[in-house]
This record gives structure tokens, C-alpha cells and sequence, in this order.
């Protein structure tokens, strides 16, 4: 990756596709928890799009909304801020800590997000972002974003454009193996739609100056 990036790559850039690492990707973000609430906490002050659509979706969403892969929970409390009713989850639990010291009001849970802590049909919206970038089987992560949300309950996801793998052993100053599966608008729509959540509107950006230089692609979609 070129630009200012947020990481020290040492790791070569492979195609990977398919390979399942949740165990290193727990470890990896178990490791620079505390050094990514820090880096991150403040990043959506300089990201105007991003914070435009999570107002869409916090003003449109009724019941529970929740930040899936929520890292240092700063878009749960954004989404709070704005009135949102939200809960937390993210596959580190060490990030589920620092997260939770950062922003006690806001309930967070260590959990996979093919797993969901939520019962059938519980949620009224989800918003993942940049999480489902280290799961190569969209599939089995919308299938469960289906099951918990209601009928016309709404997902917002974002991830990196593209179509490769990008592994990373150098992260905010730490040793870590994490793979980042980018994906392109059609692989993301095929998933959404075999799972039963509708595609409705897709926003594609540049990079910002402060991030790593990727194609950014934001896709709002409804539940069947
Ligand atoms: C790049 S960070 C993004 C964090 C935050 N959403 C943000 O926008 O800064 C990816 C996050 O997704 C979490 N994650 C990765 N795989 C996950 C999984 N299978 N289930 C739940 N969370 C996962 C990681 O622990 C990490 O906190």
C-alpha cells in the first residue's frame, strides 16, 4: 500500500483468497487494541462521508442498532451521539475491553459476527465497517446479519475495493499475521442478495489523506 499508512507493512501483498484465519485475526487485534483505540478514536472528525451516512442511518433505523467488528467502539458512539440505540461486538475480546473502558455506556461483546449474540430478528440495523474484511465467506457473515435483523431492518457495510488479499505482519508498531480480503461491488451484492438482504444504494470513495490509499466502497441494504 502506498500513502500515509497506519500499519508497517513487512509482510508481502498475496492472493490468499479463501483461507480462514480467525484465530490470528483475534490474536492480531487482541495485540493492538489499545494502540487502535488511540490511533482511531477520533479518525470520523476527518471522514465527512462516512459520518453522512451513518447520520442516514441513525435517523432511519428503528430498535437496536449495532457496530459489528466495532474495534474501539468510536462508530457505536457516534451512533449513539445521534440518538441511536447501540450495542457492540467485535471478535477480540481485548478490544471488547478497552472498547468498553473507553465508552461505558455503550454494552459491547466479544463475539463472531457469523455468530451474533442476538436472537432472531432482534436488531433493527447493523453497521459493519471495515470488519468484514477478514472474512473471505461474505456469505456465512450475511446469512447471520439476515437472521438477526427484522424484516426491513438495514445493514451498512464498508470494505476496501478490489479483488486481493493483503497480508500484514506489522501493525501500529506490533507483530501480528492479519490477511485483508478486499472485495469488489459485485462479489459483496451476490452475498447480500443469496442471504436475503437487498442491495439498495452503493457509494464508492477515494482515501482520504490520513488513510491507507484504497478504493473505499460503502453498501446500505435492506432486509428482505
Ligand atoms: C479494521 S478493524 C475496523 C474496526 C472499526 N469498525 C473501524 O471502523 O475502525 C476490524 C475489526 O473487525 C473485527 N473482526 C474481525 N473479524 C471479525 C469477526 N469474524 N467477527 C467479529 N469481529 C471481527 C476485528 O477484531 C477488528 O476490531
Amino acid at each position: 500500500m502506498t500513502g500515509p499508512a497506519w500499519y508497517d507493512r513487512a509482510g508481502p501483498v498475496r492472493d490468499e483468497r479463501g483461507r480462514e484465519r480467525t484465530d490470528e485475526t483475534r490474536r492480531g487485534y487482541d495485540e493492538v487494541a489499545a494502540a487502535y483505540a488511540e490511533r482511531f478514536d477520533d479518525e470520523l472528525d476527518g471522514k465527512p462521508l462516512d459520518r453522512m451516512l451513518l447520520d442516514l442511518v441513525a435517523h432511519s433505523v428503528d430498535g437496536v442498532l449495532a457496530d459489528v467488528g466495532c474495534g474501539p467502539g468510536h462508530v457505536a458512539a457516534y451512533l449513539r451521539d445521534r440518538g441511536a440505540a447501540v450495542v457492540g461486538v467485535d471478535l477480540s475480546p481485548h478490544m471488547v475491553e478497552v472498547t468498553t473502558r473507553r465508552h461505558p455506556g455503550i454494552p459491547f461483546r466479544a463475539a463472531d459476527m457469523r455468530a451474533l449474540p442476538a436472537d432472531d430478528g432482534e436488531w433493527g440495523g447493523i453497521v459493519a465497517f471495515y470488519s468484514v474484511i477478514h472474512v473471505p465467506d461474505l456469505s456465512a457473515v450475511f446469512r447471520e446479519f439476515a437472521r438477526v435483523l427484522r424484516p426491513d431492518g438495514t445493514a451498512l457495510v464498508s470494505f476496501h475495493v478490489g479483488d486481493e488479499v493483503r497480508h500484514v505482519e506489522k501493525f501500529l508498531g506490533r507483530t501480528i499475521s492479519l490477511d485483508f480480503h478486499f472485495f469488489t461491488r459485485p462479489t459483496v451484492e451476490a452475498a447480500m442478495a443469496g442471504a436475503g438482504l437487498e442491495p439498495r444504494a452503493y457509494l464508492e470513495r477515494r482515501s482520504y489523506p490520513a488513510e491507507v490509499e484504497t478504493t473505499r466502497g460503502y453498501l446500505l441494504a435492506r432486509r428482505a
